[in-house]
């Protein structure tokens, strides 16, 4: 079991940070590497063709071996988890006689596209609510997935963990159930990877996109996708340069190219190559992978279970351990609870969580120990 890593963050005294599904504190050595990386500019010629590619590459080996992928030509940089989704949904066609499935309150970046796209080809969006129940809430979301996808289904754009409670999904039982229909299976994994194991082998979206700042723990404005072999032949939304072929040759970049750069590089945002943010994510990814992500999961199990069995026995509802994450849960406030008071109370006793509708969603990391799980559960307590 890994220790508390709190000295390697500059999170304050005093403060109980309880809210990386926010935004994830910064860690020393990636405040350092970003420091030294802002430095390289003062001098340009500090800078050389090279550092165009190499943290670009070392950052896709790095987020591979987190989520289990052993060809890395096959993630892209992306700026926002919208600018991914974007590019995943013009690779797609359809016709009126589609289905697209989403769940229910999904975070809007993987939204927004898809209702853009239903409206310009006729395509239905079916939106997958969970039961209003909260006895088997998780369990009975996941199978009214299943039992969504049909003959019509071209695609379920969803999450592994949902970003309001840790809701989590089947996604193994999701993909061979699309894939069956030859539909595609799209993964915002933005509130799971990093924190909670994701195998591209095993549950083999077809993308998996990711924001890097929350459990990624990089810079705000850098992500990456995963995009399966079934985009490599797919036109992004911007035509950079630099993912395409000879793009070395600074030289010779007015010989236009055609062809793209292997995989899904052609999926990279321009100036993908930030020297700065990438200097800092590639930092934080390699921490991740130092740490390993089944430890990370087992860590914040490990804390939160005392305090999710103390806070069930003082009457909070939680999802059931099969259905939800040990990094992200949320507690379900009583529908009288003044949500005011509870923020208030929170901040009061400087707990950092979110309240999000009816649940207070709680999401520790490795800096965190039982001791901020007591103080909040002492703090819900006086309710
Ligand atoms: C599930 C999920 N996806 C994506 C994002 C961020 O999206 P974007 O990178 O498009 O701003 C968030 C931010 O809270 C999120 O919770």
């Amino acid at each position: 079991m890994l220790s508390c890593q709190k000295d390697k963050f500059s999170i304050p005294e005093g403060v109980h940070f309880l809210n990386c599904a926010y935004m994830s504190p910064q860690l020393k050595k990636v405040e350092e590497a970003g420091i030294e990386a802002l430095m390289l500019k003062n001098d340009p010629s500090n800078i050389k063709t090279n550092d165009f590619f190499e943290n670009s590459n070392k950052i896709r080996v790095e987020f591979s071996k987190i989520i289990n992928n052993n060809a890395p030509e096959q993630i892209a940089l992306i700026p926002s988890v919208s600018y991914g989704i974007a590019n995943v949904v013009n690779n797609i066609a359809f016709s009126s006689d589609d289905e697209i499935i989403l769940l229910g309150e999904q975070f809007p970046s993987n939204v927004y596209s898809w209702i853009e796209k239903a409206r310009v080809t006729g395509a239905q969006i079916i939106t997958v609510l969970p039961p209003e129940n909260v006895i088997d809430r998780g369990k009975i979301w996941n199978e009214r997935i299943l039992e969504a996808i049909g003959p019509k289904t071209k695609v379920v754009a969803m999450c592994q963990a949902h970003w309001t409670d840790g809701t989590l999904f089947d996604l193994k039982s999701i993909s061979s159930g699309i894939h069956e229909k030859d539909g595609y299976l799209i993964v915002d994994g933005t509130q799971s990877v990093g924190a909670y194991p994701f195998n591209v082998n095993e549950i083999k979206p077809d993308a998996l996109i990711c924001a890097g700042y929350k459990w990624l723990m990089g810079p705000y404005s850098q992500g990456v996708a995963y995009f399966s072999e079934r985009f490599n032949r797919g036109k992004p939304i911007e035509h950079s340069w630099i993912s395409r072929m000879n793009s070395k040759n600074f030289a010779g970049l007015v010989n236009y190219e055609e062809h793209y750069e292997a995989g899904a590089i052609r999926y990279d945002y321009g100036e993908r190559s930030n020297f700065i943010l990438n200097a800092m994510f590639l930092t934080a990814l390699q921490q991740i992978n130092v740490w390993g992500v089944d430890n990370i999961q087992e860590y914040c199990k490990w804390i939160i279970e005392p305090a999710v069995k103390s806070l069930s026995s003082l009457g909070y509802t939680i999802e059931s351990v099969e259905y939800r994450t040990g990094h992200l849960f949320g507690i379900r406030l009583d529908k009288d609870l003044d949500l005011k008071k509870v923020a208030t109370l929170l901040n009061k006793n400087n707990i950092q969580v979110s309240v999000r509708g009816s649940a207070v969603r709680v999401s520790p990391h490795l800096y965190n120990t039982h001791e901020d799980m007591e103080v909040l559960v002492r703090c819900l307590a006086k309710l």
